[in-house]
């Protein structure tokens, strides 16, 4: 036994470095392992006789107590791989996944039917959602005692005085507010929360969506009206949408008509989801009635419009064929996910 191979060993394990744990784990078999450097002096010292036993018992000891600790620390080093102070924090770990979220299929289509009107030189407005009488009902030409006013239909915040504040049931109120702010020509679409008073099914819920659009200017016609309803539906569920109107009733506009779309999902033929009918109703619309636009201080026989809205989870669930409306408001995970890459039917 020589000392210079004890000695050599103590000063290479000062160089000893590893990268990885299996290095580290090599760097231990080579020096400890059973038939290791260090183990193999231990093997050697077993046969030497009692003066040199005495002579390298305590060095061969301490080198195998170095040889140990050095590998302790080069398997603690690899863990937190980096600075030496971290801390004894492992800063090779991947970091703790950041959930990501998507964007509600109401806020999907509310986008995509701004973007269209956008494109059809409309702007945006917005308006309060705790409205008062006046600019729900009374502006809008809604005789005093339409059901509409009525408590089993309308939230009202306080009741009992002229003009009551209440919860908005249409955004139509901010068209209202947008003729008595903005002077003519008119070109507007209000998206927003609404809320009536309903209870909730799989078809109706007390809160949905709206957008609605005016368009206000000298000579505006029905056939600007069905010109631009066509144009957004063919953007909106694709180049063969057929629309369809028929005559309906809303106090503010006159005449009114309701919207189908032909089903993009059976193409016309008739479906479930368009109940055999190859239609499927999407807006209510018509012509600004002269009350409305005096009511807001618009000359009516100088100038004319059209108004339209429709509701974004009836229109999200014909495009993604949603069968309950309540799937938008209870934030299940696994409902809001499906609308991660938006398919679209
Ligand atoms: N305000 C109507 C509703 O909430 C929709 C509508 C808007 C109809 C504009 C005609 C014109 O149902």
């Amino acid at each position: 036994m020589k000392r210079e191979d004890i000695e050599r060993i103590a000063a290479s394990l000062e160089e000893l470095k590893a990268k990885t744990e299996k290095e580290a784990e090599e760097i231990r078999i080579r020096l400890l392992g059973k038939k290791g450097e260090i183990t193999a002096l231990f093997d050697e010292f077993r046969t030497i006789d009692k003066a040199q036993k005495a002579e390298f018992g305590k060095v061969l000891n301490e080198l195998k107590q170095k040889a140990q600790a050095k590998i302790e620390e080069l398997k603690a080093g690899v863990c937190s791989e980096g600075p030496a102070d971290a801390g004894g924090v492992d800063l090779s770990m991947p970091g703790d996944p950041l959930p990501l979220g998507s964007r509600h299929p109401v806020s999907i289509v509310r986008q995509q039917i701004v973007d269209i009107f956008r494109k059809f030189g409309y702007d945006v407005a917005e308006g309060p959602e705790i409205e008062d009488d006046y600019h729900v009902f009374e502006a809008l030409n809604f005789p005093p005692n339409h059901p509409a006013r009525d408590m089993q239909d309308t939230f009202f915040v306080s009741a009992g005085h002229l003009n009551p504040l209440l919860l908005r049931t249409h955004t139509s109120s901010v068209q209202v507010r947008t003729m008595e702010r903005m002077p003519v020509p008119i070109r507007v679409i209000c998206p927003g929360r609404v809320f009536r008073n309903e209870a909730i099914s799989a078809r109706a819920h007390c809160i949905f969506h709206q957008v609605e659009g005016l368009y206000i200017d000298e000579g505006v016609t029905f056939a600007d009206l069905k010109q631009a309803i066509l144009l957004f539906a063919r953007e909106m569920f694709g180049p063969d949408t057929q629309i369809r109107m028929r005559p309906s009733y809303f106090p503010f506009t006159e005449p009114s008509a309701e919207v189908d779309v032909s089903c993009n999902i059976c193409h016309g033929k008739g479906c479930n989801i368009c109940k055999g009918t190859g239609w499927l109703e999407i807006l209510g619309c018509g012509m600004v009635d002269p009350n409305v636009l005096e009511a807001s201080g618009i000359d009516s026989k100088r100038y004319s419009g059209f108004a339209f809205g429709m509701g974004l989870e009836r229109i999200a669930m014909l495009k993604w064929r949603v069968n309950d409306l309540r799937h938008y408001f209870e934030n299940d995970m696994r409902f809001l996910h499906e609308f991660e890459a938006a398919p679209e039917v």
